[in-house]
């Protein structure tokens, strides 16, 4: 887990080079040309496909319908021949998304794979396909495949505004971004952080926007390889139930990078201080509502850089609880049974 933490910038310099600029467009036309989508995917798949309908909102001003994977059965009932479903899935082998897949084809609906693995049974039924160009990932919590998901997200987000050079651009400074997150000095932060949660039985994150798919997908790298229970939710659904649990020390992380999201986290971190929880905000500008501070640089993709922190938080959690992060318990690297 750890090595593939550690191959993230380089993957995310590569994926420009490996999606030619023609499969770009190919895949845009036939974006441009549908007005019913969808992204589904599984686990942290599914996050990247959350992340990616904000993206294409954001970016594209595209509207895209995401869900689980797993979900989609009981809502597919009104696919067309018009319709265009975008599965994500590193293995491409993933049941649960090879059903809905099924049913969608005998509705002649189109299909654009995003895999990892080449000529998976995901990958074999795209009439377009995208290859991730992650390489192989072993550790069952899945890092690399996730930043290479929202890289090609991000590419073709801005591709569809003709603004590639842009999207380009912003993932080089993220993958630099990236590095220096890796770094010696920034490990060792997470590795005290990591002694001081070990003990608590529940984390939660809160993120708005882009960052609610980020906290969402942070929640899941740290539950499945420590096993504390951690919710990731969106910062405004708190006071619609969950902040009824937070009590003095509460660890809560806090995702607040500084776009149009960060007033309204920073407000709720506020709200979640006043109730004694242990704030641990991932921002790029410490701010009075923090007690742990870990900076995280303004790139232009906040989904591709505040992850980093939690990915490590996870794997340390694991160490220090002499759990060995690379096969966490029940869990298999590919779900291809029901
Ligand atoms: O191979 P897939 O991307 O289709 O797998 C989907 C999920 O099973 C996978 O992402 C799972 O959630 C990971 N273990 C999370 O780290």
């Amino acid at each position: 887990m750890l090595k593939e933490i550690h191959e993230q910038p380089a993957i995310i310099n590569t994926i420009p080079n490996n999606l030619s600029d023609k499969l770009i467009e190919e895949i845009c036309e036939v974006i441009k040309k549908t007005q019913d989508i969808y992204f589904i995917g599984c686990g942290t798949a599914y996050h990247a496909c959350l992340a990616g309908g904000y993206l294409f909102s954001k970016i594209a001003g595209r509207h895209v319908f995401t869900a689980p994977a797993s979900e989609f059965n009981y809502l597919e009932d009104f696919l067309t021949k018009d319709s265009l479903i975008i599965p994500l899935s590193q293995s491409g082998e993933t049941i649960d998304v090879i059903e809905p897949l099924n049913h969608a084809q005998k509705k002649g609906s189109k299909i654009i794979t995003m895999t990892n693995a080449f000529a998976s049974t995901i990958y074999r039924m795209g009439d377009h396909k995208l290859l991730l160009g992650a390489g192989p990932e072993k550790a069952v919590a899945s890092t690399k495949a996730y930043i290479a998901k929202i890289s090609v997200l991000t590419i073709l987000a801005y591709a569809l505004v003709n603004k590639l050079a842009t999207g380009k651009k912003i993932l080089r400074k993220a993958a630099k971004e990236i590095k220096r997150l890796l770094s010696k000095e920034s490990i060792n932060q997470i590795k005290n952080i990591a002694s001081l949660l070990a003990k608590s039985d529940h984390i939660y994150i809160i993120g708005r926007g882009v960052s609610y798919a980020t906290a969402l997908e942070g929640a899941l790298k740290i539950k499945e390889v420590s096993y504390i229970h951690t919710e990731g939710l969106s910062g405004g659904e708190l006071k619609h139930g969950t902040i009824a649990l937070i009590s003095k020390g509460t660890p809560v992380i806090v995702i607040a990078p500084l776009d149009d999201t960060y007033d309204a986290i920073i407000s709720n971190a506020i709200e979640i201080k006043s109730r004694g929880g242990l704030m641990i905000g991932i921002s790029s500008e410490n701010n009075p509502a923090f007690d742990i501070w870990i900076q995280v640089k303004e790139t232009g993709s906040p989904l591709l850089t505040h992850i980093i922190p939690m990915q490590l938080l996870a794997y340390y959690l694991a160490v220090l609880k002499k759990l060995n992060p690379d096969t966490p318990r029940n869990l298999a690297k590919s779900v291809t049974v029901k």
